[in-house]
């Protein structure tokens, strides 16, 4: 869930709009705003889009300096108007709106009951509305304290009261919030975007506090309530940068932006010497002797960059590395101890598994280390060690240029780290760094030559199901090629490790059965080639993914997707973009929305 809210000299309902408008990637699934106007709170909210709240809101205008508003993705309850924030208390007094969960809300829910109130949704959040009401008695800021005393989970929470038309309250546990300042108004908002038409000026917070904007003035409580002193952020990145900047969809801008993601991600670290330089990780000799086991933990496209980071580590560095899913990890009997490196892939830094993975390994004396691509997130925020990939905002929900500048993190890493404890020589160091660099020319080569692509498309788009196979490295983009594929155009699509194909899944292929085969390895390639003909042998549309030297590879394919000669360990980052191209026309084909797939959310802030 997104959520933003205002309090300053403009219509409160339009900048709240606005701001939700940037959050859309948060969740999408319903929206509201509420907000106080003389002496009454307005509150209008609508299951679906965002743009069903704006007709609404044009048509019939709202008026009013303070408003919240919320942009919903459905924890507890389903979509509904009733179910969407903001929720509010009995006489309507008093308006919340809160990204999160929280925990005992049955328990809460309960009391109040037996205080006599009625519920009319069935959320979480709207237990948050009655308390506040519980323990108002004419001081906002008291009864958002009292109120959070006695929640368990995780919280965003804007407050507002129609008594009190100048101001707002906010706090923040375990959810993103920021507050931003501008002239003679004050934001609030769960990520920067949303502020970004008004101010660039904004404060991360921390977990527990809370924000009390009143009048012109904003303050930061601790959750003691002591007054704190925070450092005020200045955002650098232009708004044109979080827009779609000519693209049809941001899918497609961000698979476009992939060359100067990677550019930007690897070419600004490297010296003058030719060494990366791995700002943010301070890792010596002796913390890489003493680490006998490396995790990588994620969800998602970031746990398939991972599958790829441990071909890396393990090859570099010597290494045992184990990649695993954050939700299963958390609650697996995991070997996690202070000989362990733990390192959590995140675009967001905001994924709840993932974070909560953070914090168990830590309290396990791990040492933390995390690549992201949000400054400021709450994953970058507690971790030892940050690394970010420079992808710049990523807003489609289907991961492109994140996936891409994360593995080139990894692999940096893994050679920077592998330098460091002398397990490779500086020849291959220096190596295999030039060989990374010619990678955005390939990848930009794939982005102009996508005729191939888009061919391969047009024979899949009426397809119910769809295979992608690998082998090896193969194996783990396959497994990305095919979420991609399936994430954005519905169509059922599985990956499978090619040489296991014949123990079941074979069972599957029929006449016409499109099976996307990644051929990129070049000690895999006879293998391959003989997985691709038993499934050929049984009516397969086979069309394959190749270095531009297999011409081989023609022998069994129906189409052949070309891509430049690469390196076979640094071929993923490029061999995944004729995949992300493939589920973008097969979506775009469909007529559906590339951006929002139903029932996703860019960044999943619950577990
Ligand atoms: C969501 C998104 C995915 C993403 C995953 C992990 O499910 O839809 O695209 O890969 O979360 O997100 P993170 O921000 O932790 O990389």
């Amino acid at each position: 869930c997104g959520i933003v809210g205002y309090l300053g000299t403009k219509n409160a309902s339009e900048v709240i709009v606005d701001g939700l408008s940037k959050l859309e990637y948060r969740g999408y699934d319903s929206a509201g705003v509420a907000v106080c106007n003389d002496g009454e709170l307005e509150i209008r909210k609508f299951k679906g889009r965002l743009a069903v709240l704006a007709e609404d809101i044009e048509k019939n205008e709202m008026k009013g300096h303070l408003g919240i508003g919320h942009t919903r993705w459905a924890t507890h309850g389903e979509p509904s108007d009733v179910n969407s924030h903001p929720h509010f208390n009995k006489d309507k007094t008093i308006a919340v709106v809160h990204n999160g969960i929280i925990e005992n809300y049955m328990e809460l829910k309960e009391e109040l009951k037996e205080d006599g109130v009625e519920f009319r949704s069935e959320t979480d959040t709207e237990v948050i509305a009655h308390l506040v009401d519980k323990y108002y008695e004419g001081n906002l800021l008291d009864a958002v304290y009292k109120t959070v005393a006695r929640l368990r989970g995780a919280y965003a929470l804007g407050v507002i009261c129609k008594d009190n038309e100048d101001e707002l309250v906010a706090v923040r546990k375990d959810s993103p919030l920021i507050a931003g300042v501008g002239e003679g108004e004050n934001f609030i908002a769960s990520d920067i975007p949303a502020l970004l038409k008004y101010t660039r000026k904004v404060y991360f917070l921390e977990n527990g506090e809370v924000v009390h904007i009143k009048g012109n003035e904003l303050k930061i409580y601790d959750s003691e309530r002591n007054p704190v002193e925070k450092e005020i952020y200045d955002v650098k990145w232009d708004i044109e940068a979080a827009s779609k900047g000519g693209y049809d969809c941001f899918m497609l801008k961000e698979i476009n932006e992939q060359p100067e993601g990677v550019k930007n991600t690897l070419e600004r670290r490297i010296d003058e010497n030719g060494n990366i330089v791995l700002d943010g990780i301070h890792l010596t000799k002796e913390d890489l002797d003493n680490i006998n086991r490396i995790y990588i933990v994620a969800c998602g496209t970031a746990y398939h960059a991972g599958l790829l980071g441990k071909n890396a580590l393990e090859k570099y560095l010597k290494v045992p590395v184990i990649t695993d899913i954050a939700s299963e990890f958390r609650y697996s009997d995991n070997f996690v101890d202070e000989h362990s490196l733990v390192i959590l892939v995140s675009q967001s830094g905001e994924t709840a598994d993932t974070l909560a993975v953070l914090r168990d390994s830590k309290a396990k004396g791990a040492k933390i280390l995390a690549i992201t691509n949000v400054v400021g997130s709450s994953i970058s925020r507690e971790a030892d060690e940050v690394f970010y990939t420079w992808a710049g905002p990523e807003i489609a929900v289907a991961s492109t240029k994140a996936y891409t500048t994360q593995i080139t993190s990894l692999y940096m890493i893994a050679l920077n780290f592998a330098l460091e404890k002398g397990t490779i020589t500086r020849e291959e160091y220096l190596e295999t760094i030039e060989k990374m660099k010619e990678l955005p020319e390939k990848i930009q080569s794939v982005l102009d030559n996508q005729d191939k692509i888009k061919e391969t498309a047009e024979k899949i788009v009426s397809k119910e199901h769809v295979f992608f196979l690998g082998r090896g490295v193969d194996y783990s983009l396959a497994m990305e090629g095919s979420l991609k594929l399936k994430e954005v155009s519905y169509i059922h699509s599985e990956a499978f490790a090619a040489g296991e194909l014949k123990h079941g899944t074979i069972a599957l292929i029929e006449e016409g059965t499109p099976v996307i085969s990644i051929a990129t390895q070049e000690n895999l390639f006879e293998k391959m080639v003989s997985n691709m003909q038993e499934v050929k042998a049984r009516g397969a549309f086979v069309a394959s993914i190749a270095q531009e030297h297999n011409r081989s590879v023609e022998k069994v394919s129906d189409e052949v997707i070309y891509i430049p000669n690469c390196d076979d360990m640094l071929v993923p980052i490029v061999a995944v973009v004729p995949m992300q191209l493939l589920a973008y026309y097969v979506s775009t084909m469909k007529g559906l929305d590339v951006d929002k797939p139903r029932n996703l959310a860019k960044s999943v802030t619950v577990e």
